[in-house]
């Protein structure tokens, strides 16, 4: 099926044990290498790579040797960024707080002596698509007063994960976006989308950065994209907080091939969907089912003012997903679809307000395999714990043999504490998807203290594994005194985010 060689349960590695060492660890034979950490500069002009590092993407321009990294900035800490914002943030430092988050285009060579990756700062693609960065709205909330009559908008924000179209550009989510937005006095109805941007037009002149408002506003982790048996475009999307659902998107149009990045505009014309597991079902998020459910309700007055619109109902998506009876789960993190089966994985990383601690893995089948059907059955596929040995399942990626890789993001504050004691740092797992290893997990890596491991993404010969170490040490308190010196440059006197280079496959 698909190309793929079923070796699924085949472990090429001697597992690691965790570890609470300040460094990746890897299993014997494997290296990496630091390509770009925060502060870097990344092109002629002078723009640096931004802070905490989260979803990366490779584009090949020569084959697995030469290509560009679009990574994900997902949030700053001031203590390493804007400096003092106890009295709040400053002009200055809100500038500096926009600019360290959002993406980063860099174009990356494997040094045919040393095999290490190295940044090429010469690159004419290589620049920032910021927090400062104008795009556009587009999709039926565009121009709405739903998101106050905006159709440009100022820049990406709390960009966490991402995904590949099927023509060549590339999707990042923005996820927590109250986090700091709030704090920092930023218009929240600006995010909460699905941005698309293309690497390769390197002044974003003919590719312009837009936002699509038809995949619904909310906690985006990521996009997974797909074909239904009759060619239209599926993207599934988590949305990552506690209670919350999973999405999927099916646009009208068929994808056709050879229209290229002009099949975007199926991202603008289509049905958003969330699903109901208990009833196995896709439940359309259109303004006619949402009204309809509001009806009899306590509140239906209150619901029918605010649910007029269909940008109404994308703009609060969560909210009419759940009055259309769409299922409440564990934090919704990435979504990958298995290229060996066409069944779906989710992570579910955990969720305090019901027990579940160490999260859990959910894969979905839908109906005749058909991304396009509504209705699907599913089970729990792995079950984190120390039986199990990851807790908090994060990003999902597929090797070639269906092996599924995650990587595990137990929050900073509760690592080595507790129920999460035994599973040390965070780390990196593989679990066969088929045969006699089918479920179970292998840690690959260790991240540095107070770090998470996220955006795994090969190379087209999966010969190295690119990687962000997102926030090591992020606990420290007195910037004199970090808890992690994690890459350990000479000279550094603070962490540094970073995207890592693994090799040795
Ligand atoms: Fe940014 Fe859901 O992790
Ligand atoms: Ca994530
Ligand atoms: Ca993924
Ligand atoms: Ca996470």
């Amino acid at each position: 099926l698909f190309g793929y060689e079923n070796r699924a349960s085949r472990i090429d590695f001697e597992p690691i044990a965790p570890t609470t060492m300040d460094e990746i660890v890897l299993p014997d034979g494997y290296t990496y290498n630091v390509v770009a950490a925060y502060g870097d500069v990344i092109n002629q002009r002078g723009d640096t790579f931004g802070f905490n590092c989260d979803f990366t993407m490779y584009l090949p321009i020569q084959g697995s040797q030469r290509g560009l990294l679009l990574v994900n900035h997902e949030y700053t800490n001031p203590l390493f960024v804007e400096g003092d914002v106890s009295k709040g943030y400053s002009p200055k430092q809100i500038e500096s707080l926009l600019y360290n988050q959002g993406l980063a285009i860099i174009e990356v060579y494997q040094d045919p002596k040393t095999k290490e990756w190295k940044m090429d700062t010469t690159s004419k693609y290589a620049r920032r698509i910021s927090g400062l960065a104008p795009f556009e709205m587009v999709g039926p909330a565009r121009g709405t007063a739903a998101v106050n009559g905006a159709t440009t908008v100022q820049g990406t924000f709390a960009n966490c994960s991402g995904g590949a179209t099927l023509w060549g550009t590339v999707l990042s989510c923005e996820e927590n976006w109250e986090r700091t937005a709030g704090t920092a006095g930023l218009d929240t109805t600006h995010y909460g989308w699905v941005v698309e941007v293309d690497p390769f037009d390197k002044d974003d002149k003919y590719f312009k950065p837009r936002k699509h408002t038809a995949l619904g506003r909310f906690h985006h982790e990521n996009c997974a994209m797909g074909l239904s048996k009759d060619r239209r475009v599926v993207v599934y999307s988590g949305d990552d907080k506690r209670d919350a659902c999973v999405y999927k998107y099916i646009s009208k149009g068929k994808y056709n091939e050879a229209k290229g990045k002009e099949n975007s505009k199926l991202l603008e014309d289509g049905t958003l969907y969330a699903a109901d597991m208990a009833a196995g079902k896709w439940v359309a998020l259109t303004i006619e089912n949402v009204r309809e459910a509001a009806k009899g309700k306590d509140n239906e007055s209150a619901l029918l003012n605010k649910f007029q619109t269909q940008a109404d109902v994308l703009v609060n998506a969560h909210d009419a997903a759940i009055l259309l009876g769409a299922t409440p789960t564990d934090r919704p993190e990435d979504i990958e679809i298995s290229p060996i089966d066409n069944t779906i994985f989710i992570a579910h990383t955990n969720n305090s307000n019901r027990g579940n601690f160490h999260g859990h893995i959910t894969r979905f089948f839908e109906k005749n395999d058909d991304l396009g059907s509504l209705e699907f059955s599913f089970e729990i596929f792995a079950v984190g714990g120390t039986q199990s040995g990851f807790s908090a399942p994060d990003n999902l990626d597929f090797d070639r043999h269906g092996n599924l890789w995650t990587v595990t993001d137990i929050s900073t504050s509760s690592l080595n504490k507790g129920a999460y004691e035994p599973f040390k740092n965070n780390g990196m797992f593989v679990i066969p998807t088929t045969g006699d290893k089918k479920g179970q997990a292998f840690q690959f890596a260790s991240g540095p203290v107070e770090s998470e491991l996220t955006g795994p993404w090969w190379t087209p010969n999966q010969k190295t594994l690119f990687l962000s170490v997102q926030h090591p040490g992020e606990q420290t308190r007195d910037i004199n005194n970090p808890t992690s010196m994690w890459p350990h440059r000479p000279g550094d006197t603070m962490p540094r985010p970073a995207v890592v280079a693994i090799k040795g496959f």
